[in-house]
């Protein structure tokens, strides 16, 4: 087994631009998810799409998934807010809880999943 997970390229660079999301759906440790890609403070990052409050999409009341501020990530259905960084609740409720993280990388010009936990790249959603 090599020391690097598997790659799994999904977009140009350019296709991600600062502050907005993509979103894909791929298999997560056996398990079809939906992943939301996102580019903050130019870092991307990676989550499963599921609120910690109850098992919603955070985009399932709108098509956002960063706050009027840009500088969260908020569920649409009751308002949670997350750190873009670490996935993190700082909303008082579920507060310390976080996001399932996948491990994104950007190289190349190239952005990707690379994480153990996933065997494929179905579509974009
Ligand atoms: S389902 Fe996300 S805040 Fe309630």
């Amino acid at each position: 087994m090599s020391a690097d997970p598997p790659r799994f390229p999904f977009c140009a660079s350019a296709a991600l631009a600062e502050g907005r999301h993509l979103k894909l759906k791929m298999m997560f440790e056996a398990r079809e998810e939906e992943c939301l890609l996102i580019r903050f403070h130019g870092q991307c990052y990676a989550y499963i799409n599921r609120c910690v409050h109850m098992p919603r999409p955070l985009d399932c009341e709108q098509d956002l998934v960063f706050d009027p501020t840009g500088l969260y990530l908020r569920c649409s259905m009751h308002g949670i807010v997350y750190t873009p960084e670490t996935g993190v609740s700082v909303s008082a409720l579920c507060e310390g809880e976080r996001l399932r993280a996948v491990s994104a990388y950007e190289e190349n010009g190239e952005v990707g999943i690379a994480d153990w936990r996933v065997s494929a790249i179905l579509s974009a959603a």
